[in-house]
Formats: C-alpha cells, sequence, structure tokens
C-alpha cells in the first residue's frame, strides 16, 4: 500500500495530555526472553505493532505458544534450548532489525535449520556485525553478502567468547547476551555505550550478570545455562515515539503538552538532553523505578528562541533514533547546528542521513556535509509556502512521521506517501495527533 497523507494546516495551539505508544525495544526483548523461560510470562502493555507481531509470530513458528488478552500478552515457554521447529522453519523479521538480530543469538542451540527473512528494507541492511559473533560460538550461519535470509544451525556444542562490540549497537550487543544464556561459561562482552533495556531485563530475572560501567564502555559477563521463570512485565510508553510529540509542541505556538508513563532510561533520553541543550523547556516529574527501568511523565511546552546545538559525538547513541526529528528542530533554531559521526544512521531502516539532508534542502535550508559530519543552518523564521511531496524512503516509519511533523509546525501543502509505515512502530501515532487538535486522516 502506497496510500498518502496530505497535511494543509499547522496545528491551532494546545495544552493536551497524551501517552504514546509502548516501547518497541523492551517489548521484543520481553518476548524474546519469555520465549526461553519455564512458566507462564505475562506481558502487559505489549505495543501492538507489526514489528512486534512479527516477534510473536517467530517464537509460535519455534514451537512456543501465547495468548493474545484484552491487555495483554501470556506466553507459554519451557525454558533454554527448548524451541521445538521443523526442518527448515523460515522466519519473517518484517522491517524489524531488533528482532532479526536478537532472535539469531536464542537460535545458537538450535537443533534445525531456520531461514530468517525480512521485508525490502531489512534486506539491505548488514548482517554481518552479528552473525560474524555468533559463528564464534560455534553456530553455523551462513548469508549472502552479509544481507538476508541468513540461515542459521545451532549447535549442541557451544563455547562462550570474548567480544568487543564497538560500534556502539545494542542489537549487535543483546544478539550475543541471548546467545551467551545458551552456552555453558562466561561470555565476556567489552561493549561501547547503548541502550541497556537487555542488561536490565536479565538483571530482573536474575540470569547471571555482572556489569561495570566504564566513561565509554560497558564490560558484561554472564553465565549461561541458567534457566529463569515466566515473568509479569508492564511496558512503558516509548520515548523515541514521544519525541516527535516533544517536537511538535516546541515548534507549536502557545501550547503545551504532558506526555503520561514513558520511558526516560539515560541511555535513551539524548533526545531530552538535546532539545533542552537547545533552550527547549522539557521536565520530567513522577519518576519511578519499575524493574530496573526509569519511567516518569514528561512535561514540554512552546519554544520561540530555540538555539543551534554543538552536539557532541558521545550523545549520538542515547539519541540513535532521534536525529530526523532533531534535524528539524536545528531548521527552526538560531544559528548553526554541528552533529559529528552519523554514519551509523545510514544504517537504519532507510539512509537517514541521506534522506534527513535532502529533506532539509527540499525546505530551504542549508546545509555542509562532510562524510558523516553535518553542519545545519537554522533560520528561526522558516515558513514555508507551496507544495511539497515527500516519497522513496524506503516505507521508513521515523522519516514518515517527521515529515508529518514538519508539515504541521512549518506550514506548505503537504503530500506524504507511506501512511502504513507508521505501524512498524506507533500505530496510533495519527489518532494521537488528531486527539491533540490537527485534523488528519
Ligand atoms: C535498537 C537499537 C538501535 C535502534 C533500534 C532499536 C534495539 O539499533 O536504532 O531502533 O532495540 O536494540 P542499533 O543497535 O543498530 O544501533
Amino acid at each position: 500500500m502506497n496510500k498518502f497523507l496530505k497535511i494543509s494546516n499547522k496545528i491551532n495551539p494546545f495544552n493536551k495530555e497524551i501517552e504514546v505508544d509502548s516501547d518497541k525495544s523492551i517489548s521484543i526483548r520481553c518476548i524474546l526472553l519469555a520465549s526461553q523461560a519455564i512458566g507462564k510470562s505475562r506481558i502487559s502493555n505489549l505495543l501492538e505493532s507489526e514489528d512486534v507481531v512479527n516477534a510473536l509470530k517467530s517464537i509460535k513458528k519455534l514451537g512456543v505458544n501465547y495468548k493474545k488478552k484484552k491487555n495483554y500478552c501470556e506466553i507459554y515457554g519451557y525454558g533454554l534450548n527448548s524451541f521445538n521447529n521443523k526442518k527448515e522453519t523460515k522466519i519473517y523479521a518484517g522491517n524489524s532489525g531488533t528482532l532479526a538480530r536478537l532472535i539469531l543469538g536464542l537460535l545458537v542451540d538450535n537443533k534445525n535449520k531456520v531461514k530468517l527473512f525480512g521485508d525490502k528494507s531489512l534486506s539491505m541492511r548488514d548482517f554481518s556485525r552479528v552473525t560474524e559473533p555468533l559463528k564464534r560460538f560455534g553456530a553455523i550461519l551462513n548469508s549472502n553478502e552479509k544481507k538476508l535470509p541468513v540461515e542459521i544451525t545451532g549447535s549442541e556444542f557451544l563455547r562462550p567468547i570474548n567480544y568487543e562490540e564497538k560500534i556502539g549497537s545494542a542489537q549487535c550487543k543483546s544478539s550475543v547476551m541471548l546467545a551467551a544464556l545458551k552456552t555453558p561459561g562466561i561470555t565476556k562482552i567489552k561493549a561501547k555505550k547503548s541502550r541497556d533495556h537487555t542488561e536490565n531485563l536479565f538483571k530482573n530475572l536474575n540470569i547471571p550478570i555482572k556489569i561495570s560501567k566504564q566513561l565509554d564502555y560497558d564490560y558484561i559477563e554472564i553465565e549461561g545455562k541458567n534457566n529463569y521463570k515466566g515473568f509479569n512485565y508492564k511496558v512503558p510508553g516509548d520515548i523515541s515515539s514521544c519525541s516527535f510529540f516533544l517536537v511538535l509542541t516546541i515548534l507549536s505556538k502557545k501550547s503545551s503538552l504532558k506526555i503520561k508513563n514513558v520511558n526516560i532510561n539515560s541511555s535513551r533520553i539524548g533526545i531530552i538532553n538535546i532539545l533542552n541543550k537547545m533552550n527547549a523547556n522539557i521536565k520530567i516529574k513522577n519518576k519511578i523505578n519499575y524493574k530496573g527501568e526509569l519511567i516518569g511523565d514528561i512535561f514540554v511546552k512552546s519554544t520561540n528562541n530555540l538555539k543551534a546545538i554543538k552536539c557532541p559525538k558521545k550523545m549520538n547513541s542515547s539519541a540513535i533514533d532521534e536525529f530526523l526529528i532533531i534535524f528539524l528542530l536545528a531548521a527552526k533554531a538560531k544559528g548553526i547546528s554541528t552533529f559529528k559521526d552519523l554514519g551509523e544512521l545510514n544504517k537504519k531502516e532507510s539512509p537517514r542521513l541521506d534522506i534527513g539532508v535532502n529533506f532539509l534542502k527540499k525546505i530551504g535550508i542549508k546545509t555542509i556535509r562532510n562524510h558523516n559530519n553535518l553542519k545545519i543552518f537554522g533560520n528561526p523564521d522558516l515558513n514555508l509556502k507551496g507544495k511539497f511531496t515527500m516519497k522513496g524512503f524506503r516505507k521508513d516509519h521515523r522519516v514518515f512521521m517527521m515529515t508529518c511533523i514538519a508539515a504541521l509546525t512549518i506550514g506548505g501543502d503537504w503530500k506524504i506517501f507511506d501512511i502504513d509505515s507508521i505501524n512498524t512502530s506507533f500505530p496510533n501515532f495519527i489518532k494521537k495527533i488528531n486527539k491533540i487538535g490537527a485534523k488528519i486522516n
């Protein structure tokens, strides 16, 4: 489907309260870990998006049953090494890099061959970043030119590895952590800082894990082959989905928004730190610690004196999925914003660095790009007139949502294609936008 959305008006001032859809990273991790637990797990508030549905379908194909109830999902695990698939099972990961890379980690001890494939966008992404370390455990992995489909046959004779994760990719780190769960002995990981939901869940499930946090790296040790029991978990709101509403509010006149129950794990809140550095007014209240994850209510107001940011490299990881929306804010800020070392953006669901730069050009913003470094020359008076079309972005959900926020705040008459892309991570995106006063359908 290539349905488009038309937006021709800016959003009117608003003063509202919403919740955003649940966290995608945590939802997928809960499903995968529940599939390995002994007994029933109950995950409530699970994100109802395509990536998550594909995670449920995948564990089902591997012999793990689940039941969806109104507000929760029950998953019935039989412990480690209990996947029970037929020979040559095919698993479809859809658009989800997280599902595809993490489930490969769980398959290192699986007897029968599994062929993993994905949609067009996922099939263009590099899988050697996980197949290489997983081979070192002793599993057999084959792929064509580092891309999907990947075939994996597990081994009964796994050995723990010492692995250095140098990119700052939570998917790579987590894939190896899940393989470590299946492997006798102690797997040692030196990982460049990235989101730590897998670590938090391991701790919560009493899986033997030691973590030593250093300045740029975390040192993780996991003792494998320890079964754990089914668990209950309530998934909080996704800060990445929330980020679109933060920027929508900041760029709208005389508006304010409360976004309740959002995950504010310090490895994810780069967006808040970056926006506040640009003079935004974002506050977090009612913080609680839920099973190792911080959750809070986020309050944001309009800002009319945004300033440019010199974004330090060390902030890239905690805002890795938010740069498109940050670029939009930089376009309206006073001064020249600078970003460094954003090569990883081009390895996401679409080449987001290239697409972001082209988008800024389309809306008349000057940029200078030097390899993976970017300067954005902000224009606080930016106010679009005329017709704009956005298409050809590999159905990347975040490109779609960023463009909607641009249309609702800087004007222009927009035709934005691939509306169904929101089903990847934030199916209620348009409903929520309308809830705060827009009229789009
Ligand atoms: C994710 C990690 C990040 C992020 C992705 C979700 C995860 O990817 O971009 O949307 O759930 O672990 P990388 O690990 O490739 O940086």
